[in-house]
């Protein structure tokens, strides 16, 4: 394995693409045109950075490489589908993700709502077909994690939240409340699912590890609205500034550029001292916190 942090992402980007690759369905298969949307949507683009989570979360609590592919694909998945859902024209309207068009550009909007649908369906599919943890009960709470995160109690309700405060002016706890939604719950579970796929862990520390990942998750989306305010469109790979064109409350809007950077950096603090128990065994984690709040796209 690898030791250098660039190198270690560098590696398991690349196992972790031939692993989606090969579990996608072919665009040979019918219905090609669906399928060859889905692998559009999926392939080839992304920091990866919910699968590095799991990844780094598996290694501290001893799993399996191949059990962690799969949970790092379900979330992969979910993730995909939000992306290609958030950017059609009933919720962000953006015609350009992880630097192409987006799925209802390239191929067309009923075919970017079936991406979605389908995506999702098979992110439940990878948790539930393998053998991912040595425990059934424990790998049917991992099903039950990633479905309440994807939905009206995570992802998917965070988003509703969104789309209902265009316009407003939010208070800081509606904000955060937002963005723990959003973009947090898959970020902690993708965490959760991670550790879940090994036995090194018992539950205090599982505990200190959902900590790290709410704490991560919420910085994660906070330098997300900052990096649309500061980065350019080539940079970023989507459209710059698109969360001021459609008037949406961030925490650039409501606390300004500064404070809004001091407030990753406030976050990325207190996530590193709920791994503190780990020490070296959760460097992984550690240096994807840095990069989660160091960078630049
Ligand atoms: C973008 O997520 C959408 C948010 C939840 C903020 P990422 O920045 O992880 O997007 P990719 O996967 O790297 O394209
Ligand atoms: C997206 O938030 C969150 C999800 C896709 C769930 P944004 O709308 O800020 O994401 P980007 O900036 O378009 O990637
Ligand atoms: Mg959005
Ligand atoms: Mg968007
Ligand atoms: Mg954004």
């Amino acid at each position: 394995m690898p030791n250098h942090f660039s190198s270690w992402v560098a590696h398991q980007q690349t196992q972790f693409e031939a692993v989606l690759r090969n579990l996608l369905p072919s665009a040979e298969l019918s219905p090609q045109r669906l399928h060859a949307a889905m692998r559009y949507s999926v392939l080839d683009g992304g920091k990866r950075v919910r699968p590095l989570l799991a990844f780094a979360a598996g290694e501290l609590a001893g799993a399996d490489i191949s059990r962690v592919n799969y949970a790092a694909a379900a979330v992969e998945l979910i993730h995909a589908y939000s992306l290609v859902h958030d950017d059609m024209p009933c919720m962000d309207d953006d015609v350009l993700r992880r630097g192409k068009p987006t799925c209802h550009v390239e191929y067309d909007e009923a075919t970017a709502l079936l991406v979605g649908d389908a995506l999702q369906s098979l992110a439940f599919q990878f948790l539930s077909e393998q053998q991912l943890s040595d425990s059934p009960a424990k790998q049917l709470k991992m099903v039950k994690l990633l479905a309440i995160a994807s939905g009206s109690r995570g992802m998917a309700g965070g988003q509703a939240i969104d789309l209902a405060s265009v316009g407003k002016q939010l208070t800081l706890p509606e904000l955060e409340n937002m963005h723990i939604h959003k973009t947090g719950a898959l970020i902690r579970v993708a965490i959760l699912l991670g550790a879940h796929c090994g036995n090194g862990l018992n539950d205090a520390q599982l505990d200190k590890l959902d900590r790290f990942g709410k704490l991560i998750g919420l910085a994660f989306q906070v330098v997300d609205d900052v990096l649309d305010c500061e980065a350019d469109t080539a940079t970023l790979g989507k459209t710059a500034g698109k969360d001021a064109d459609n008037d949406k409350p961030t925490y650039v809007s409501l606390l300004g550029l500064a404070a809004a950077k001091e407030m990753a950096q406030r976050l990325h603090s207190e996530a590193l001292e709920s791994l503190n128990e780990f020490g070296d065994k959760a460097l992984r984690l550690r240096q994807l916190a840095d990069f989660i709040v160091l960078r630049k796209f």
